[in-house]
């Protein structure tokens, strides 16, 4: 089948690779003329494990282009960013399908972008001769490319019995497929992203009890999720939750309650919680004009180099403000920061560091390249994550809620 894919950002790009995969040719289309003439020569745009490989792979299946192709099917994955009243910004969706209705009336068009409920069903409307269905991403960045090889599901929402039967094919896998109506898929990714970002600030509200109790939060977490009815992921303690997805699509959901006269208070409380815990971090920091400080870490999560609503990025901004004297470090991320090339180089004459992202290279900073260059080596773990934890030496180190480990 030939497949088109429009928007060839994270969620564009990979699951182009995974048609290309299954022995799909898929044309990508995109706005960005210079990212679609690198992706031509097999540079990807964006940092992930495994996908120039993927790229090189698929090359003879892949083309990329600006220009938009008849095609059996148009996959959209453009982005859905938040608009300044917290409301999803769907202009980018909306003027890819006019796009694709003054093109082919008829075309079947898949859905992949994150739209609040009801989008799907008011496209449809506005051009009945168009075929729709949406059909969510579930992909994390930093393990795009295994996560699309090995979805735990596949939701196919739609009510034309042939596209959903299609869709099953083309995206056929191990996983369950669930179908549903457009509507119940849309919310089914909300309902996702918004569970997820709970029990993170569910585990850093308990992170901050544990502080003042004295117990450790890792414990914690981890006798919790033992019980299968809770589980092991997403009980990770620490500076709070950012990236491309999580906020916005809280936003989107809340704002789209909200206007409907209703409150999703556990999920409001989540995005409270979430700027809470920054702020908590920077009370462990204890800032005052002119303290140095090292922000390790500078992408929202590691194995990516996306910055967007990164912590890292947050809490330097409040530093800076308040007149602290900031330097970072990020082994894949660019940033405008005062942003040195090694982990050492950045801590040098600072007073306190701080983890923000968990990069391997990160979590094992060792106490010596701490001691030798820091001017205090004070170490505060936004990710609980130092390997060192049990052998500090002369680092006075804390974490997120184990306080039983301070100095
Ligand atoms: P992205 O910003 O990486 O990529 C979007 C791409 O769309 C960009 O390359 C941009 O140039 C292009 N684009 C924008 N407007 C266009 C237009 N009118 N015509 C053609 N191309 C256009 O975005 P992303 O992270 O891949 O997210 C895309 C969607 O998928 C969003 O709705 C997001 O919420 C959702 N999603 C993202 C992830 C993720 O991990 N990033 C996971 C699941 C779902
Ligand atoms: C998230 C979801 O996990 C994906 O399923 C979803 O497809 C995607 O959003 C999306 O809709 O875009 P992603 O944002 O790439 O994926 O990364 P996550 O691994 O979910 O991490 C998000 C944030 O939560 C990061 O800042 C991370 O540091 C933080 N986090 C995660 C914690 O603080 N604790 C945890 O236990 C887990």
């Amino acid at each position: 089948m030939q497949v088109t894919v429009i928007g060839t950002g994270y969620v564009g790009l990979v699951t182009a690779i995974g048609l290309a995969d299954a022995k799909h040719d898929v044309v990508c289309v995109d706005l960005n003329k210079e990212r679609m003439e690198q992706l031509a020569q097999g540079i990807a745009p964006i940092t992930e494990e495994g996908i120039e490989e993927a790229l090189q792979k698929n090359q003879s299946r892949l083309t990329f282009t600006t220009e938009y192709p008849l095609s059996d099917l148009y996959l959209v994955a453009v982005g859905t960013p938040e608009r300044a009243d917290g409301s999803c910004d769907l202009s980018a969706v909306q003027a890819v399908v006019k796009l694709i209705h003054s093109i082919q009336p008829d075309a079947a068009v898949v859905l992949k972008s994150t739209i609040p409920p009801g989008t799907t069903e008011s496209l449809q409307e506005m051009y009945p001769s168009l075929r729709f269905a949406m059909v969510p991403e579930f992909l994390r960045e930093g393990t795009a490319i295994r996560d699309m090889r090995n979805p735990h599901r596949v939701i196919i929402g739609t009510h034309d019995q042939g596209l959903a039967e299609s869709l099953a094919d083309l995206f056929k896998t191990n996983a369950p497929i669930v179908h549903v109506d457009p509507t119940t898929a849309e919310l089914t990714k909300y309902a996702a992203n918004s569970f997820l970002a709970v029990k993170i600030s569910f585990i850093n509200e308990i992170a901050r009890l544990a502080d003042i109790v004295g117990a450790d939060v890792e414990d914690v977490a981890h006798g919790i999720g033992l019980d299968p009815r809770i589980g092991p992921a997403f009980l990770k303690a620490g500076a709070g939750y950012g990236g491309s997805c999580f906020p916005k699509d809280i936003a989107a959901l809340t704002t789209l309650a909200q206007r409907q006269g209703e409150h999703l208070h556990v999920i409001e409380a989540a995005d409270r919680t979430n700027e809470a815990q920054l702020e908590y971090v920077l009370q462990k920091i204890d800032p005052r004009p002119g303290l140095r400080i090292a922000l390790l870490g500078l992408s929202f999560k590691p194995g990516t180099d996306d910055l967007r609503d990164a912590p890292a990025l947050r809490l330097a901004e409040r530093l800076t403000k308040m007149g602290v004297i900031v330097t970072g470090y990020d082994p894949a991320a660019k940033t405008l920061l005062d942003q040195k090339k090694t982990i050492e180089e950045a801590v040098a004459g600072a007073e306190v560091a701080v983890i923000m992202t968990e990069w391997d290279d990160i979590k094992h900073v060792t106490p010596q390249q701490l001691t030798a260059n820091m001017k205090t080596a004070r170490l505060i773990d936004g990710r609980n994550c130092w390997a060192f934890v049990d052998e500090p030496g002369d680092v006075q180190y804390e974490g997120i809620g184990r306080p039983g480990k301070t100095f």
